[in-house]
């Protein structure tokens, strides 16, 4: 009976080791497949790669499966996405969420930033609070400019699905001041780090 319960324990203890390798890699070192366009910790050197460290997972998580299923037109995402179980994704969403986000400056028109600054506050505010700075509508305050501009010329053209509400706000921003609106934002955008 007690050499039983030995070699239960013992053939438990020779298991263990399996039983972390089935779980596949940690977070972090899949992450590391992410750096040469995002950064070591989610913070991207850009232009056109976007900064994803402090991205609220649940942002992260949708945006990845909307690549994997390609609902969200992308230039690489939606093939890289596909190589990841939904669990990975969760992980890595967990990993990027506590990394800290280096933002560094960018070149910006200040005069096009202070309309841009108008407009956040009346049109985008609501749900992209504190100037749009990591929250539950994704990061947009210091995100990198290149980046910022497919992704609203994408939701324009109505290759990337709008987010609850959002295109109303949108259309009135343009509505408001034309054309300039979107370059107007995206040089807030970019006045901040
Ligand atoms: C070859 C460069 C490259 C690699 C490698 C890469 N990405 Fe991306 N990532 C991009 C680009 C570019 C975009 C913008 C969408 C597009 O054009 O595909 C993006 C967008 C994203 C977004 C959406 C960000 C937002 O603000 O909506 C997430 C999340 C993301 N990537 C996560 C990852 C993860 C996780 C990995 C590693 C498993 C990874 N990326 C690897 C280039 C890359
Ligand atoms: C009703 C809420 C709401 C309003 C108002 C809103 N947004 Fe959003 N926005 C979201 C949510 C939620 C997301 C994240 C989901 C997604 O990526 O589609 C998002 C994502 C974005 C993104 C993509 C960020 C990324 O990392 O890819 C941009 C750019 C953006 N919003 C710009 C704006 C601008 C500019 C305004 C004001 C004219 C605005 N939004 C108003 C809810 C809103």
């Amino acid at each position: 009976m007690r050499r039983k319960t030995v070699f239960a324990i013992l053939s438990l203890l020779a298991l263990a080791p399996i039983i972390t390798q089935a779980a596949g890699p940690t977070a972090a070192a899949l992450a590391f497949t992410c750096a040469g366009c995002h950064g070591t910790d989610g913070s991207s050197v850009g232009p056109s790669s976007p900064s994803i460290a402090q991205m609220d997972p649940e942002v992260f998580i949708d945006a990845m499966q909307a690549y994997k299923g390609d609902q969200s037109h992308s230039t690489i995402m939606n093939r890289i996405a596909k190589g990841y179980s939904d669990e990975q994704i969760k992980g890595m969403a967990w990993f990027f969420a506590k990394q800290k986000l280096r933002l560094q400056p960018q070149q910006h028109d200040p005069q096009l930033a202070r309309l841009g600054a108008e407009l956040h506050d009346k049109y985008c505010e609501k749900c992209h609070e504190d100037g749009g700075r990591p929250g539950d509508a994704g990061t947009l305050a210091g995100q990198w400019m290149p980046y910022l501009e497919y992704a609203m010329a994408d939701y324009i053209a109505g290759k990337r699905p709008y987010p609850r509400k959002m295109q109303r706000k949108v259309d009135a921003a343009i509505k408001d001041q034309g054309d300039k609106a979107t370059s107007a934002l995206i040089h807030y955008y970019g006045s901040q780090h």
